[in-house]
């Protein structure tokens, strides 16, 4: 139905790579599946990787390419963590599936159609480690005629016996050049206008995920029309912007308890997001030059718990001001915990 109304249709899918030459930036996996596509050879494989680097992409562009659209259907089965894939449905639809003989392998209409389906299971490290033993025989006995992708962000949520039967390929956060030429190609053929400054912005906001990237490219257009700036990029990907980070920071450095609370209870009424925040903190505390190994070194030691401390459910307002008022006392070189003798 997509076609019909093709204005509604999320960018993102519009503009995934149908092939899998188009996939930019990993090269290995591309060029090994392009090896596969002349010789119709395959192993199992497993791509792992950060979000919107191409991994889902890569392994639909590849079976469509093998199979075409009359024999995907019957050739390859798809399962994300919307599907139950329990050890039950192991046991029954993806064995029954697996098991199923298929025809050999000739080129029909430019499809390589090799001699086997395939089986991808998009995020794969949700599967209970129960299911995924249970792949294990699947895997081995029905090999001649079933080729598994695993597709997950967290190789270490892999049972490490399925990890080994497996081609594995890691998918690299995106460069900021590619994703700079990708967004370009988009915005030409939107007929969308970015100027260089907002470009870069874009591609730093979103370090490496490129999913990310065009969805926010999209918002942007949708609520600024076809000129879209840097700082209208940043205000509907909701990152704090630096001259917030760098208040908060100076206002430490005055020392003053009144002037740092005043600038934290603002962060919290513009409803910035504190981890968000202490990570900003953390970089620029990082590359500050004015500021001691040990000032750092305590600095960071507080965020890191805060860190956690937001994790386990604290308070933001209390944590971003214990925050605060430890940078204070490790600027001004006061002793951690106030003695009272
Ligand atoms: N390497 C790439 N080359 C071209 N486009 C890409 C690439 N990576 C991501 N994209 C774009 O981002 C979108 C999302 O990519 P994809 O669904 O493949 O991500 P993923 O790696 O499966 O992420 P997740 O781990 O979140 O599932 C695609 O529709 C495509 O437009
Ligand atoms: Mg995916």
């Amino acid at each position: 139905m997509a076609h019909l109304i093709p204005s509604s249709q999320p960018w993102v899918e519009k503009y995934r790579p149908k092939q899998v030459k188009d996939v930019a930036h990993q090269e290995e996996v591309v060029r090994v599946l392009a090896n596969t596509l002349e010789t119709a050879n395959c192993p199992h494989m497993l791509f792992y990787g950060p979000p919107g680097t191409g991994k889902t992409t890569t392994a639909l562009a590849i079976a469509h390419q093998l199979f075409g659209p009359e024999l995907y259907k019957s050739r390859v089965l798809e399962l994300n963590a919307s599907d139950d894939r329990g050890i039950n449905v192991v046991r029954t639809k993806i064995k029954d599936f697996a098991a199923v003989a298929v025809g050999s392998g000739n080129r029909q209409g430019g499809y390589v159609c090799p001699p086997y389906k395939i089986i991808i299971l998009d995020e794969a490290d949700s599967m209970t480690e129960d299911a995924q033993n249970a792949l294990r025989r699947t895997m081995e006995t029905y090999s001649k005629v079933t080729r598994f992708f695993f597709i997950c962000n967290y190789i270490s949520r892999i049972i490490e016996p399925l990890a080994s039967r497996c081609a594995k390929f890691r998918f690299k956060p995106l460069t900021e050049d590619v994703m700079s030429s990708r967004i370009m190609h988009i915005c030409n053929e939107e007929g969308l206008s970015l100027d260089h400054e907002a470009l870069t912005t874009l591609s730093s906001i979103c370090e490496g995920d490129l999913r990310r990237a065009i969805t926010y490219l999209q918002s942007a257009a949708r609520l600024y029309g076809f000129s879209i700036s840097s700082k209208e990029l940043i205000s509907v990907s909701g990152v704090i912007p630096q001259g917030a980070v760098q208040a908060l920071f100076a206002a430490c450095k005055t020392g003053e308890f009144d002037t740092a609370n005043k600038e934290v209870s603002n962060v919290i009424s513009e409803g910035y997001p504190v981890s968000q925040m202490l990570s900003r903190l953390f970089e620029l505390i990082v590359s500050s030059d004015d500021i001691s190994d040990v000032q750092k070194a305590r600095i960071c030691k507080r965020l890191a718990e805060a860190d956690k401390c937001l994790v386990d459910g604290a308070d933001e307002y209390l944590q971003l001001m214990d925050v605060a008022s430890h940078l204070m006392r490790a600027l001004f070189d006061m002793p951690q915990e106030m003695q009272f003798d």
